[in-house]
């Protein structure tokens, strides 16, 4: 593992002055006309505990909380007890008060609920209770902020899971107390499965894995798939009848999800006037030749980030946009953006001049921030960045440490298991990016300004 630390600054100051201007800091007459950090998140109270004895066997594959809102979030448990209840205490002062408690029946692989009435930006504990004085481990989200709401927000990413356990580069993201994570895809490499129970295993494996387990009970999860959640680079021809629905079912009850504006994975989560989130799903919708997504998720991106009056426009993209031909020439073309260049120049035409967007791509297997296209190059997304996360666990990719990058296209490239830590600070447009790796350290770190 090369270990290096450095601290760069990029960005474009006029830009950074521009954006200034759409502070919302509760008091028109005190709009700043120069950046100014926004606010830190409070303290959470000291921790919940619940009656009880944790019970490891009978919840083995922990605690999943997914696509928290400001008001609503998706909790999933499995359990080797059929008669659970599920409670959810809120943080309110320096301690907790209870908000809900359910009896459920689980009655297939997870039992799963939405659970409402949650205040904006606000932490939250839950427990699921067996028989007997029996419990899960506690579990960690924090609502969305509201449509207002504005302050510092820090996000951990990763993706391809695909060996290193228990990945502990998980359970130290699972100490940072993030807002939110996501994993963008490649979380589970199924591809010896065909049929639901197959999938299923794959999945159960995955969550009682020590680093999973950690991270999904202490932040909740915003999920992407890549192809080895199907299988292999999967295409509609390769897959049996009901596979794809298997292979989706087996996902979602895994990763709780909202269904997007189609019913498909692609999706927006909003956190509050500081970030609107967009999982792209570059994997189930494809068709040969030219099409990576369906035109209405290539229209939706593009109307709904254009749109977005979010300080940041968080891009999941599980497989990278970012122009890699000088390192890669058209090898695997077909496995990021640049062998669909049709739709491609389409989406970073419409979307290559908003201000405040992020990319984050997964897949590679190596970690790095890159200039969309290269400095210099004329092309229509030169200005933007694009953060390849992972991989937390998957085979290093050793052409991040051989590739020699001439044009300054990629101020990070590096090959190590790694999660990745993004602060962003709305007020004054930076996004701090450290990858931090199995020992804690950080592997690299830059400075963005948006
Ligand atoms: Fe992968």
């Amino acid at each position: 593992m090369r270990l290096t630390r450095r601290q760069l600054v990029i960005g474009t100051p006029a830009l950074l002055g521009a954006c200034a201007m759409s502070v919302d800091s509760g008091d028109d007459t005190a709009t700043p006309s120069l950046p100014s950090p926004a606010p830190e998140r409070a303290p959470e109270p000291a921790e919940w505990t619940p009656p009880g004895t944790e019970d490891e066997a009978a919840f083995a594959w922990g605690l999943q909380s997914g696509d928290a809102t400001a008001g609503a979030v998706l909790l999933s448990v499995r359990s080797t007890h059929t008669e659970l209840t599920i409670v959810v205490v809120e943080a309110s002062g320096d301690g907790w008060v209870e908000l809900t408690r359910q009896q459920v029946t689980r009655s297939d692989e997870a039992v799963q609920l939405e659970v409402t009435g949650l205040q904006p930006d606000t932490a939250y504990r839950w427990v699921v209770l067996g028989p007997d004085d029996t419990r899960s481990r506690i579990g960690r989200f924090r609502s969305a902020l509201g449509p207002d709401g504005w302050r510092v927000i820090e996000i951990g990413a990763t993706c391809c899971l695909g060996g290193n356990e228990p990945w502990p580069s998980l359970s130290l993201a699972a100490l940072a107390d993030l807002d939110l994570f996501i994993l963008a895809g490649d979380t589970v490499y199924a591809d010896n499965a065909v049929a639901l129970e197959e999938y299923r295993g794959y999945w159960r494996a995955a969550l009682s894995t020590e680093g999973l387990r950690a991270l999904t009970a202490r932040t909740s999860i915003i999920g992407s798939w890549d192809d080895h959640e199907v299988g292999n680079n999967w295409t509609a021809e390769t897959l049996a009848p009901g596979q794809f629905d298997a292979a989706l079912l087996a996902y979602r009850e895994s990763l709780p999800q909202r269904a997007g504006p189609t019913g498909g994975i692609w999706r927006t989560l909003s956190w509050g006037a500081v970030a609107d989130v967009y999982v792209l799903d570059c994997r189930g919708e494809r068709a040969a030749p030219d099409q990576y997504i369906s035109a209405e998720q290539l229209t939706w991106i593009k109307e709904q980030v254009s749109a977005s009056t979010a300080r940041f426009k968080i891009i999941v993209t599980s497989v990278p946009i970012s122009d890699y031909f000088d390192m890669l020439g058209t090898a695997q073309i077909d496995d990021r953006w640049q062998g669909y260049p049709a739709q491609r120049d389409d989406l970073l035409t419409a979307l290559g001049s908003v201000p405040g967007v992020l990319w984050l791509g997964g897949d590679f297997h190596m970690g790095a921030v890159a200039s969309l296209d290269p400095p210099g190059s004329g092309g229509p997304a030169e200005g933007q960045w694009e953060v390849l996360v992972g991989p937390a666990g998957s085979t290093l990719n050793v052409l991040a440490e051989l590739y020699e990058d001439t044009t300054g296209q990629f101020p990070v490239l590096f090959a190590a298991w790694n999660v990745t830590r993004l602060r962003l600070d709305p007020g004054t447009g930076e996004v701090r990016v450290t990858f931090v790796g199995d020992d804690g350290a950080p592997i690299d770190q830059i400075l963005l300004m948006l």
